[in-house]
């Protein structure tokens, strides 16, 4: 079976990884036989807006929505605003795509060293609402420049929006051993939104009788991950606080240069995206250091989706097996470069 990739490398460290990330993914196949893939790259980065005016062309969704998988890198550059380059390139995407389900897992791979003394205990998948709430774009800004100015950032909530995330998370949580759902709002400040989630949330809990759950507070769930990471299982959360506790639970697996992520589409009408959680890394761009095991951790969750399941298990022992070998990049405290943690990945593989 011949799978069609839209590869998206993006900015700065985002071409290095998914080139690595594209190393493995042809690796495995030779190896495993049964599956290729046939790439199709987009050069849709930040130069590529500076020198057309846009990051997407006309009919490029279109092309790309006849992918069966979009692999991504990362959008960021210093020389275009952020909010341009996100709501350019990747936001179109996941929302065009409904992609509303964003997950997230973190855990300590083996090798790795949390800062926690207690690392061990992190096995949490999070699931982040990825079409609308926070981001979904809505507000203004009047009188600018003046002293009055007023700018409304406003978050949507729909109850279609807010009951298939609950769904999504809810199944994700009962395939799952300890089968356990954490809810997390700010349900006591914002009396809107919020209080539609966790009314929304008591109703679908009822067809999950042998889900446990428990709510809490975006705030007081930042201690209960430094704390007692033992607590948490599967969480669910909007856009902004899912995107915030994503950073914190990859810093508390040991790097933002491990944190993989896939927004899915859960009745694939559209083709789901998968990337590193990471952005462009500026500061390292170029210098052939940045930790490809995000990407990598990225491809094996896409071979998940894509139906290679036994593809995906054999690229995940493979990094762990790197892992656990020290061989690390700068972020994990080690010297190893992207090229030589890759080779070793590949070798791995080949076996
Ligand atoms: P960042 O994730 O690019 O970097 C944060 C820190 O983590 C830096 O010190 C960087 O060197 C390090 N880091 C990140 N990935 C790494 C890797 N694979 N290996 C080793 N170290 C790694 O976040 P930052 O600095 O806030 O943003 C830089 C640019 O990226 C901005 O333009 C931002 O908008 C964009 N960005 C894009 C994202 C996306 O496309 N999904 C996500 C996050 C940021
Ligand atoms: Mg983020």
């Amino acid at each position: 079976k011949t799978y069609n990739i839209a590869a998206i490398p993006g900015d700065g460290i985002g071409t290095e990884v998914i080139a690595a990330g594209l190393e493995i993914l042809e690796g495995l196949a030779r190896r495993l036989g049964g599956f290729n893939f046939d790439v199709t790259h987009y050069p849709w980065d930040s130069e590529y807006y500076l020198k057309h005016g846009h990051y997407i062309p006309d009919g490029g969704l279109a092309e790309i929505s006849k992918a069966d998988a979009i692999f991504f890198g990362a959008v960021g550059s210093l020389k275009v605003a952020d909010h341009i380059s996100l709501w350019g390139l990747r936001l179109p995407i996941c929302q065009g795509f409904d992609q509303y389900a964003n997950v997230r897992p973190a855990r300590v791979l083996p090798g790795v060293k949390s800062p926690l003394s207690n690392g061990q205990a992190i096995d949490w998948v999070i699931v982040r609402e990825n079409s609308e709430g926070e981001y979904s774009g809505s507000g203004g800004r009047v009188h600018q420049g003046l002293p009055i100015e007023v700018a409304t950032e406003v978050s949507t909530f729909t109850r279609v929006g807010v009951e298939r995330i609950h769904r999504f998370a809810f199944e994700l949580a009962r395939s799952r051993p300890a089968k356990h759902l954490t809810l997390v709002t700010k349900s006591n400040a914002q009396r809107h939104g919020m209080v539609l989630w966790d009314e929304v949330f008591a109703e679908v809990a009822r067809d999950y009788p042998d889900v446990r759950t428990n709510r809490e507070l975006v705030d007081a769930v930042t201690t209960t991950m430094v704390l007692k990471p033992e607590k948490l299982d599967v969480i669910v959360a909007t856009n902004l606080h899912a995107d915030i506790l994503s950073d914190l639970a990859a810093a508390l697996s040991g790097s933002l240069g491990i944190a993989p992520t896939a927004n899915l589409n859960p009745d694939r009408s559209f083709p789901s995206m998968f990337e590193p959680i990471h952005g462009s890394a500026f500061d390292i761009t170029g210098k052939g250091i940045a930790n490809p095991i995000a990407t990598f951790w990225t491809a094996a969750m896409m071979l998940e989706h894509l139906g290679e399941r036994k593809a995906g298990e054999h690229l995940m022992r493979a990094i762990e097996e790197v892992t656990a070998s020290g061989l690390h990049t700068p972020d994990l405290g080690g010297t190893a470069t992207t090229r030589q943690v890759t080779d070793a990945v590949l070798e791995v593989i080949s076996r």
